[in-house]
């Protein structure tokens, strides 16, 4: 009697998703829709976990210090990705942590992905490196992020930023000193006679 209400609940669902499936189209969004409600329903806990740190413009800023220090590699000085250049090439891309997905999860589930991470994904976990305070106050942090941009590039990306500048003017200075206008072909194909 009980296993079939399960079994009837579990078809249910299942059809529920294969609808909401064809609503979504293509069998990539499927995939990713299921896979995206299964990590936010399932694999993150601390669902019901509350910030026991109440809010404050010192806790965030304290936060903001610690995300500053142990995340800006990745995430950017604003939780936005600003000035990370390998953001997006990451798979699973870098969270933007404003995104109203990650604004979506519960403090508890903020500081659970902080503490154990994201499976195989990029995302570290912190359990041992940071503890619960630190952990906490970025969760107020992500909580009022500044907006994109507003902070800048991490300081050891505008390095980069700037040599690969540097490089470009070397090589445009190159060009004007005889050599013919920069190739625009892909290597191998040979260069079109106009
Ligand atoms: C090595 C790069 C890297 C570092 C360092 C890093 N993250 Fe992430 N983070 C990622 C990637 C990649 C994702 C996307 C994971 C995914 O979508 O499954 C992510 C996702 C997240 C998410 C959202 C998870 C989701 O399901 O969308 C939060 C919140 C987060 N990071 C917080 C932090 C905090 C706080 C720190 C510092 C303590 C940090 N991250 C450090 C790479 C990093």
């Amino acid at each position: 009697m009980q296993r079939s209400a399960v079994f009837t609940a579990l078809f249910s669902l299942a059809i529920l998703s294969l609808l909401a499936a064809c609503k979504a189209g293509t069998p990539g969004s499927l995939q990713g829709g299921v896979m995206k409600e299964i990590k936010q329903n399932v694999t993150i806990g601390g669902r019901d976990v509350k910030n026991p740190i109440p809010k404050s413009a010192a806790a965030i800023k304290q936060g903001a210090e610690h995300f500053q220090r142990r995340c800006q590699v990745c995430h950017g000085l604003d939780g936005h990705n600003t000035g990370v250049p390998f953001a997006n090439k990451m798979d699973p891309p870098v969270a933007d942590l404003g995104s109203t997905d990650v604004q979506g999860y519960t403090d508890g589930q903020l500081k659970w992905i902080i503490e154990n991470g994201i499976g195989p994904s990029g995302m570290p976990g912190w359990k041992g490196i940071l503890d619960d305070d630190e952990m906490w106050k970025m969760v107020w942090y992500i909580r009022n992020l500044p907006a994109a941009g507003s902070l800048g590039a991490p300081a050891i990306f505008k390095e980069q930023a700037e040599e690969h500048e540097g490089m470009q003017m070397m090589r445009k200075g190159g060009a004007a000193t005889g050599e013919k206008k920069p190739h625009t072909h892909t290597p191998g194909t040979p260069p079109h006679k106009d």
